[in-house]
């Protein structure tokens, strides 16, 4: 057994221990995957964001036109400061993109190419709670939500258990751009409803439930290498 092997402090579990205990309203950032006029997966994330402040958060969308491919621009471009500005902001996001052959639009993953995994100190999105969702044109598919699980995942995020995909998504919302009744809007609904949830419940314990035993061992490691340095 390595001494290096943590220990948990499991009274933390305890709401009263939290590191902070935050009241604003939980902040959710939104992002969908095209940059069409009429664009179902836009459509469908302003109907999640009118379900978030409903449950009582604070929410944003970023519009992905006009983002230059990944590393086609230097970061200082507008839209790319952008978007790192509001992924810092957020406590919790809702990624929906529309099936493009089988797969997310590389319109939506540019996004997140653009989003690195360390800024400076910063991690952006490690900790943070993910809703994932899917628009399509033809009959129901979850290629595009399993994928963007797997994104989640890289991008160290939580990815709520429920999901959202809306097959033929051109038949479900109105002329005005919102989603008819139906059970995908219940299921959007529910989506909703849960991440506000997960994401006040974890948003207090980032630093606690991100602290990673690899990256401490990886720390000391290196203090020791200085240390011994200075000491020749
Ligand atoms: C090049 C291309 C490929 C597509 N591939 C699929 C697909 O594999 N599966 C599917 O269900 N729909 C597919 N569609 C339909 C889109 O998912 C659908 O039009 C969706 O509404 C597009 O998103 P948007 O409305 O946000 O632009 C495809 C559309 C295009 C233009």
């Amino acid at each position: 057994m390595s001494e290096h092997l943590p220990n948990l402090d499991l009274t933390l579990f305890d709401g009263s221990r939290a590191s902070t205990s935050a009241s604003h309203k939980p902040r959710i950032l939104l992002l969908y995957g095209s940059t069409r006029e009429r664009s179902f997966s836009r459509l469908l994330v302003e109907e999640a964001a009118r379900l978030l402040e409903h449950f009582g958060a604070e929410t944003r969308i970023f519009n992905p036109s006009g983002l230059p491919l990944p590393d086609d621009a230097p970061v200082d471009h507008p839209k790319v400061q952008e978007l790192r500005d509001l992924v810092l902001w957020s406590e919790g996001q809702v990624w929906c993109s529309p099936e493009r052959h089988g797969a997310m639009s590389a319109v939506f993953k540019a996004q997140i190419d653009w989003v690195p995994l360390e800024l400076g100190a910063v991690r952006p999105t490690q900790g943070k709670t993910l809703a994932v969702m899917q628009v399509c044109g033809g009959s129901q598919s979850f290629n595009v939500v399993n994928q963007l699980r797997v994104l989640g995942r890289w991008m160290r995020m939580f990815t709520i258990p429920n999901q959202s995909s809306v097959p033929k998504a051109y038949m479900e919302f109105d002329e005005e751009g919102r989603m008819k009744p139906s059970p995908f809007y219940d299921r959007v609904v529910d989506v909703m409803e849960e991440l506000v949830k997960f994401t006040v419940l974890l948003r207090d314990r980032q630093e606690f439930l991100v602290d990673r035993y690899s990256e401490r061992k990886e720390s000391a490691e290196q203090l020791m290498a200085r240390v011994n340095q200075r000491s020749i």
